[in-house]
């Protein structure tokens, strides 16, 4: 925690008086060390959107349906006096894995370790990582499907056994695991090896958030880093966000950046769409790529590979995280050959009328 931030009891009693669903819970977030310094702003203030992050499980909003099954482990947990259950968590990128995995072990009040699955490159750093956890501690792989075959299979198999076999010349060593949580988050819940999915006791899968659900979690990191923001601004993000709350943090931090820019203290609609227009986002939040994307299909369907080669990515990046969105947002569809085509809503996004059948 950072020291010269203040305590935010002050700033409670500005609390708007339209979120009473929500607990008051600035006095508690989670406040980054490397928060920003007096001189170069108000002092109450804090310069990054993850200055701050969650840190109990009121402080998140929406996925009702994880929170829920979070809370009964939780309190089995604690009943008990055991450890929390192993969990997948599953949910496309910034729907707040990382997020929720964080408050699991602040719930618990214990150590959190967190890894990256790319980050794992050899049997040591799986051994350190397994081997600092103790006792209901929380260990957390981020992107556990980045991580190799060989250490799914060692990972699971030394959950399940609780200890490690480590080769030390020509005699295998046998070192004890400390009982602690596993949580895997994932975007690929089948890129895990099924023994690896199996041992998880809980499944955590995490949906887009509705628009409202967003506008709560910008008022709310508004909030909680002490920015004025116009009320307006609350409501716009979220249709250009794709349901996704970091998506939604990005654009406030960005909007934010502008004001600052001009020297002002609240963030207003023009500030906002100064924003958009220096990131190219078009009114439903699509980027430059992705309006290049809709552009190449206004001359016809056209296969991946074409499109993949057109934009310049690889054809996975292009299926996997440019057209998610545009086939849920109803702007594409893909043909019984896999080719990719406008919908009339794509072509009217495009600003062109759907050519006649
Ligand atoms: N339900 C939520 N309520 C409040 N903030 C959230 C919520 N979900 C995500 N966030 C915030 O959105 C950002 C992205 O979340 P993160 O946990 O990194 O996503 P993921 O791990 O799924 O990619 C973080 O700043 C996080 O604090
Ligand atoms: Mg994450």
């Amino acid at each position: 925690m950072c020291d010269d931030m203040p305590d935010f009891e002050d700033f409670d009693d500005e609390a708007d008086d339209d979120d009473d669903d929500f607990p008051d819970f600035d006095d508690d977030w989670d406040r980054d060390s490397s928060g920003p310094t007096e001189t170069i702003m108000d002092k109450h203030e804090a310069a990054e959107i993850n200055d701050v992050a969650p840190s109990s499980l009121s402080h998140l909003i929406g996925q009702r349906g994880v929170i829920d099954q979070v809370r009964v482990a939780l309190d089995a947990a604690q009943m008990d006096g055991k450890k929390f259950d192993h969990a997948l968590l599953v949910g496309p990128p910034g729907m707040g894995k990382s997020a929720l995995a964080a408050v699991i072990a602040q719930e618990m009040a214990t150590d959190f370790h967190e890894v990256l699955g790319q980050s794992i490159k050899n049997a040591a750093d799986l051994n350190t990582l397994l081997l600092s956890a103790k006792n209901k501690d929380v260990v957390h792989i981020d992107e556990c499907h980045e991580l190799s075959k060989e250490y799914q299979t060692a990972l699971y198999l030394a959950v399940d056994k609780r200890k490690l076999i480590i080769q030390n010349g020509k005699t295998p060593m046998t070192l004890p695991l400390a009982d602690f949580t596993l949580l895997l988050s994932t975007t690929d819940e089948y890129g895990l090896l099924q023994p690896c999915r199996d041992r998880m006791k809980l499944l955590l899968r995490f949906d887009f958030y509705s628009e409202p659900e967003l506008v709560e979690v910008l008022r709310h990191r508004s909030k909680a880093l002490r920015w004025s923001v116009d009320e307006v601004v609350f409501t716009e993000i979220p249709k250009r966000a794709k349901g996704t709350p970091r998506l939604a943090l990005r654009l406030l931090q960005s909007a934010r950046r502008c004001a600052r820019a001009e020297g002002e203290t609240t963030i207003t609609l023009d500030h906002f769409h100064r924003a958009c227009g220096l990131e190219r986002i078009d009114n439903l939040g699509l980027g430059p790529t992705e309006t290049k994307y809709l552009q190449i299909l206004t001359n016809g369907a056209t296969r991946l590979n074409v499109l993949a080669s057109m934009l310049g990515l690889p054809s996975r990046t292009v299926s996997e995280v440019t057209e998610p969105f545009l086939v849920r947002a109803g702007l594409i569809i893909k043909d019984d050959q896999g080719r990719r085509q406008l919908t009339q809503f794509g072509f009217d996004h495009c600003g062109q009328n759907a050519r006649p059948d």
